[in-house]
């Protein structure tokens, strides 16, 4: 009977037949098979009976091999593992020349297996990452259709720019080396395909909010793109973003629907990828060992999922996170590159790490902040300088979730488009849903590979993702 490696550890019998399909990890002594499927990070020991292999076959099976085992399950002689499969036959289905095998059991760097980003998942550690990734994508599902959002597919393609930062990717048919001329003489759009400017999208809230208006409760959960030229550790120019938008939901309901969400998909996560957690975890504890001391994180991996959990997240208003910040011995010995100096000033990750990290220890949210530095559809508050807007700042991350209650007013929205320069009638539509039967409503973006950052311990986001868009790099 074939079995998956998952399965036959968890239910496997002594004496039952099985069929195992994977590949080799590690062949030792010409006896023992590390077999691996990718069901669960454990690989299975196969005893091969070398007396009657021949030569030739016990030498294509090689780390990397694709395999077929028939066999039994007995008891394990060896530590570790309860059972093994006593392989009665071994079928070799692709072979893997040891030579040029480019993943050996051995360490190798992320540098390295980022440029092997077809074969890394292949790894214990990255065959982790991507079970947990695929689990978190499921829990954000289970999250919103447990609680009656609907699930919304908004375009990829777009004509309008959500965040109002021009970082965009165009979208057109035209030829590059020689596109159609207006009288003015500048590149004339009217004869592209969509017969006007388009781009991929930056984010799907602007359309989420049609959606929201009308079925109250939504969430998209799509590929987003930001040709912002960031080379950090944190920024894709293509990620993964979830944008929830709640109808007649005000910032603090939408404050406690971005804690709720967050804590229910790291728990449902935690819980049933015990397994890759723990492996990862363990390599966090190493990496953390190759810090200084003053460097390293006070929690595992599995304590700090456990904290964020099981506490509440601090609520900070950006004036008071400034002060904070202004004050700070930090800030008075020039240790952060920018300084603070006055209200208004837009918070870089080192400031946001701060806040996290040494002042308040724990998961921060940061609402109300300068309406100049935040995009154009956040609503205004009666004091007429700040937006309802929030960010929750994560440890070792920065900013994970950025999001805000919209400006429903009108004439208020109205005169916001004019004075950062957007033409009214690229967003007709958009100001359509404050004509008719507008209402208070909320949502924010979620960034998924910060969170699976966060949920694998791992300290670049090009590691969970699996085939990173970087500047300079679309390779695969
Ligand atoms: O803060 P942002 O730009 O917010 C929006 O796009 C809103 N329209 C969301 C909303 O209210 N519906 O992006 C949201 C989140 C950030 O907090 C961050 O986690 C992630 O998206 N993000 C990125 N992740 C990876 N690479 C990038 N270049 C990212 N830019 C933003
Ligand atoms: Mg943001």
């Amino acid at each position: 009977m074939y079995i998956s490696v998952k399965k036959l550890l968890s239910e496997g019998k002594i004496a039952q037949d099985v069929t195992l399909k994977g590949w080799v990890r590690t062949f030792r002594s010409n006896r023992f098979i590390a077999l691996n499927d990718g069901s669960t990070i454990e690989n299975v020991q196969v005893v091969v009976d070398f007396e009657n292999t021949s030569e030739e076959l016990l030498k294509r099976i090689t780390t990397g091999a694709a395999v077929e085992i028939h066999g039994s399950v007995v008891e394990s002689q060896g530590k570790g593992q309860s059972i093994e499969v006593q392989a009665s036959n071994v079928i070799v289905l692709g072979d893997s020349n040891p030579e040029t095998y480019p993943i050996q059991p051995k360490k190798h760097s992320f540098e390295f297996l980022r440029e092997h980003a077809h074969l890394r998942v292949r790894t214990n550690v990255f065959g982790a990452i991507m079970r947990v990734r695929s689990v978190l994508s499921f829990a954000i599902h289970d999250y919103f259709q447990r609680n009656g959002f609907f699930y919304v597919h908004t375009p990829i393609i777009t004509g309008s720019d959500a965040e109002g930062a021009g970082e965009m990717f165009r979208v057109t048919t035209l030829d590059a080396k020689n596109p159609p001329l207006t009288e003015e003489g500048k590149v004339d759009y009217k004869k592209d395909f969509f017969g006007r400017e388009t781009n991929l999208t930056v984010s799907g809230q602007l359309e989420g909010e049609t959606f929201a208006m009308a079925l109250g409760k939504i969430y998209t959960f799509g590929p987003t793109f930001r040709a912002e030229n960031s080379n950090t550790s944190r920024h894709l120019a293509e990620f993964w973003m979830i944008e929830p938008e709640v109808a007649f939901l005000d910032l603090d309901g939408n404050m406690d629907l971005a804690e709720d969400f967050i804590k229910y998909v790291l728990k449902y996560t935690l819980e049933r990828c015990r397994e890759d957690i723990e492996f990862l975890n363990t390599r966090f504890l190493e990496e953390e060992k190759t810090k200084p001391q003053n460097e390293r994180s006070t929690m595992s991996l599995i304590e700090k999922l456990e904290f964020v959990i099981n506490n509440n997240f601090k609520r900070v208003s950006y004036t008071e996170a400034i002060d904070i910040l202004k004050n700070s011995n930090h800030n008075k010995k020039k240790k952060f590159q920018y300084i603070i100096d006055e209200w208004g000033a837009d918070l870089q990750s080192e400031h946001e790490r701060y806040l996290v990290e040494k002042h308040f220890e724990c998961p921060v949210i940061l609402y109300d902040y300068p309406a100049k530095i935040k995009a154009f559809y956040m609503r205004l508050n009666e004091d007429g300088k700040t937006v309802r807007a929030m960010d929750i700042l994560f440890p070792g991350i920065g900013e994970i979730v950025g999001g805000s209650q919209r400006e429903e007013r009108y004439d208020v929205l109205i005169e916001k488009i004019k004075s950062v320069g957007i033409e009214e009638k690229d967003l007709w539509w958009y100001l359509d849903l404050r004509k008719f039967g507008s209402a208070v409503h909320s949502g924010f973006g979620l960034g998924f590979e910060r969170l699976v950052l966060f949920a694998t311990g791992m300290s670049n986001i090009r590691d969970v993702i699996p085939f990173p868009r970087t500047p300079q790099n679309a390779e695969f």
